[in-house]
């Protein structure tokens, strides 16, 4: 057991979740004035805010906000609102010169200053120029992403993020671009969808067709108000990719070079994610570059240099990350409160999930890739739905039986013969511990 692990495990057996605030009403009540007004939330990337004029528009619960680049060094958010009878200005994203409202015609600029009021002699002067402006709301970006968060005396990003930001840094996540991004209203509460991926317990089970890859345990730990959890063992398929040590005998290096061949095809097709072009294609060419002396991680750290090569070449070289770094790092990271984050050298998956509407049994949920790729090859990216849990076409094995796992464990925790869940102290102490930190927002 690592030491970070074995604290985890041991500091708190106490279980934190409270299982109705995954289906009572009074629970997004709570959260829409206790949680979501106080917590940095990511809610575009900076890419789609390229040119002034840019915007996109977030919305939680009643909340709506415009993201908007307003000049060519300034992200402002403003609510979403016209300060005349309170029509939402604008929707979705795209780019404007300034915020029409298209009932009676007032009109803002993309600082949240009002240009123009229609007919404004009729109010003989009494309009406040402060009541006129859109309230603006505070926004702070890392890693690429924009973060809003409602609370003026909130802290910084930087602080509120702490340890994860510190330890995705090294990734340069701020560099990479949208490969894809899907989205869906899932017929489960928000939680339950985050709570997917927010340990990695139920993967040699739920996606048993990985254990021919190299069976993965996990083990989990916190780091301030989020989580994070890592492969177990030191031979797995997971954590070889990563580059790290072995301490077992390693097997001969070609079987490893080409189980890695096969699971990094498989997840191309599987969740066209973790993992990029250039490390399949490291990955393809690796068996006859290895001997059967080599170590797995010898073997990865070969795939990864190929892969890191073929970047380079393409104008996209990889950030320098150490050993430590990578292993640091681990699989998956939780930021609280709704999105994670699974981190590689040349790419990253992402989700994020958050309530829909007033609606206890639902949620949105989203899933993109970033990956690293020259600005010319950058795809122009729609965020896609498709609210069918069954289309693996779309989806793809890996999440659709994410997926199915979700209804059944939100319809099944309000069972009355259920009372809580009974944690694995080592792999889904992040599961706890979001929680123990969700009740210390909803109890203060
Ligand atoms: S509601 Fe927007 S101008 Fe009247
Ligand atoms: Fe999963």
């Amino acid at each position: 057991m690592t030491p970070e692990a074995k604290n985890s495990a041991s500091d708190d057996m106490q279980i934190h979740v409270v299982k109705q605030a995954y289906y009572e009403p009074e629970y997004v009540g709570l959260e829409y004035r206790k949680l979501w007004p106080r917590v940095w939330q990511m809610a575009c990337r900076e890419e789609e805010l390229q040119e002034v004029g840019d915007h996109v528009t977030y919305d939680i619960g009643n909340e709506s906000i415009i993201v908007v680049r307003s000049s060519p060094d300034t992200i402002n958010a403003f609510h979403n609102v016209c300060r005349h009878r309170g029509r939402r200005l604008v929707d979705g994203s795209g780019s404007m010169a300034s915020f029409p409202c298209k009932f009676h015609g007032w009109r803002w600029s993309l600082d949240g200053q009002n240009e123009h009021v229609t007919q404004i002699e009729d109010w003989c002067g009494t309009l406040d120029d402060q009541d006129l402006s859109l309230p603006s709301i505070r926004v702070e970006t890392w890693a690429g992403f924009v973060f809003v968060n409602f609370d003026a005396d909130a802290e910084t990003l930087l602080d509120y993020l702490g340890e994860a930001a510190e330890t995705l840094d090294p990734f340069r996540l701020d560099t990479m671009r949208y490969r894809w991004r899907k989205w869906l209203k899932m017929p489960c509460n928000w939680k339950v969808a985050l709570e997917a991926f927010n340990e990695g317990y139920h993967v040699a089970i739920t996606h048993f067709q990985l254990n021919r890859f190299g069976a993965s345990k996990f083990a989990s730990r916190t780091a301030g108000k989020h989580g994070t959890f890592y492969a177990d063992t030191s031979d797995t398929l997971s954590n070889s990719m990563k580059g790290s040590h072995t301490k077992k005998s390693p097997p001969p290096g070609a079987d490893v070079a080409a189980t890695m061949a096969g699971f990094t095809d498989y997840l191309k097709s599987a969740i066209d994610s973790n993992g990029s072009d250039s490390i399949r294609y490291a990955a393809q060419v690796l068996p006859t570059l290895v001997t059967s002396e080599m170590s797995p991680a010898e073997v990865s750290g070969k795939m990864m240099e190929i892969a890191a090569g073929i970047d380079e070449k393409r104008g996209v070289p990889w950030p320098s990350i150490t050993m430590e770094q990578y292993q640091k790092a681990g699989t998956d990271w939780h930021i609280f409160p709704n999105m994670v984050l699974l981190p590689m050298a040349s790419n990253c998956l992402g989700y994020r999930a958050r309530p829909f509407e007033n609606d206890p049994d639902s949620c949105i949920f989203e899933v993109y890739q970033l990956e690293r790729m020259p600005e010319s090859e950058v795809p122009t990216t729609e965020n896609l739905r498709n609210d069918d849990i069954y289309d693996e076409d779309f989806w793809g094995e890996i999440l659709l039986q994410d997926f199915q796992q979700m209804e059944g464990t939100h319809k099944g925790n309000k069972s009355s013969s259920y009372a809580r869940p009974q944690l694995n102290p080592r792999q889904e102490t992040t599961l706890n511990h979001f929680h123990r930190v969700y009740h210390e927002y909803l109890n203060d």
